[in-house]
């Protein structure tokens, strides 16, 4: 039986009938139980965030949005309040993310959801929903791109690691806890006033936007002995061409375009490596080992300190602010009472 009432809040967003719109009309609704999707486990969401597919998902031109109406939201932390699966209990807290989850299927904007037993994480001791929301899927993924570089053999002593879109979701966690495993990071920016904070979550030096951006020769010195990068555009070619010798770059977004215009030569004469992270569809094992490691070693630092609160009646802001690479930390959103 199902433990939702028949009636609560989410913020949907849903194509009008104009002929050309660019956006969705968005806000929050009344909506019922019965139009939540089938799923084992429902959830008393607590918190969601605001990721960059989920400015994506609220906007016609964004194509993320696949159903209409949906209710956004990548991804979300809160506690179960019934269970058909013996494993996720009554009263555990969990996080679920990826897979089809505001995309294709409802999403995290949402008093109550229901989600497939098989997407759901239960989340550590040590990690609460808030903690869980303030690394969200960018900072799963940043996560994910650390042990990326590390599985192929990455340490800290191998010198300096580059971090791009340093004061977004993906490129502030990946500093977070690449400093806090002791290694030298640098941070790159396109906000200036950001080195102070950046410097304080534990980067070791600060470039500047259009020093990543600029253009190059097809190899330049070698000066990074890692980088993750979810900027994409012009900046992925400059780490490409700055990489040292056996390195790698953990690439997973395109905040700053989607052309990758590169040479070959950092891949034939330094044997660097370009490793694509795809968060959305990692098998839910992998999954729950990484959160695990998310409350333990990969802890970032500053943990929730560089969140923006908002709540489902003030999203608007932070979906626009996101497309618009506003971003300064993550914005978490406040979904329980
Ligand atoms: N593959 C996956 O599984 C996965 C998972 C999560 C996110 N992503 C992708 O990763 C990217 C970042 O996501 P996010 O949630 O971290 O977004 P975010 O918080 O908005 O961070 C992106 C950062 O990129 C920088 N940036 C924005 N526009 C730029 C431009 N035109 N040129 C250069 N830099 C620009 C900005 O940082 P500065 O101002 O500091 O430079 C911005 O804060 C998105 O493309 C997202 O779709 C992919």
């Amino acid at each position: 039986m199902s433990a939702i009432p028949e009636t609560f809040r989410a913020y949907v967003a849903e194509k009008p009938d104009d002929a050309d719109p660019v956006r969705f009309e968005r806000g929050v609704r009344e909506v019922h139980a019965a139009d939540l999707p089938p799923g084992e486990v429902e959830i008393q969401v607590a918190w969601s965030s605001v990721n960059y597919k989920d400015g994506l998902a609220t906007r016609i031109d964004g194509k993320v949005a696949r159903i209409n109406p949906l209710i956004p939201g990548i991804d979300l932390a809160g506690v179960v309040i019934a269970s058909e699966d013996l494993s996720i209990p009554v009263g555990r807290s969990v996080v679920a993310h990826g897979y089809d989850l505001g995309v294709s299927r409802h999403g995290g904007y949402t008093e109550f959801q229901r989600v497939p037993a098989g997407w759901i994480v239960p989340l550590a001791p040590g990690l609460s929903p808030r903690d869980a929301m303030s690394i969200g899927t960018a900072g799963f993924t940043a996560a994910m791109s650390v042990v990326a570089l590390e599985d192929r053999g990455l340490s800290p002593d191998d010198g300096p690691v580059l971090v791009t879109g340093a004061s977004g979701g993906v490129g502030g966690t990946a500093i977070a806890i690449l400093a806090e495993r002791g290694y030298e990071v640098w941070a790159a920016t396109g906000k200036p006033d950001e080195a102070g904070r950046l410097v304080a979550l534990g980067a070791a030096g600060v470039l500047t936007r259009d020093e990543v951006t600029a253009e190059g020769r097809p190899l330049d010195g070698e000066r990074w002995a890692g980088a993750i990068d979810a900027v994409g555009g012009a900046t992925l070619p400059y780490v490409l061409r700055t990489l040292k010798t056996g390195a790698a770059v953990a690439a997973s977004g395109n905040a700053g375009g989607v052309k990758l215009e590169t040479t070959v030569f950092p891949f034939i004469l330094r044997g660097v490596a370009l490793l694509g992270m795809d968060s959305v569809t990692m098998p839910i094992e992998r999954r729950r080992r990484l959160w695990d490691r998310l409350a333990t070693d990969l802890r970032p630092r500053d943990l929730g300190l560089h969140a923006t609160e908002v709540t489902l009646e003030t999203l608007d802001s932070a979906l626009d602010g996101i497309l618009e690479g506003a971003a300064r930390g993550r914005w978490i959103v406040r979904v329980e009472g």
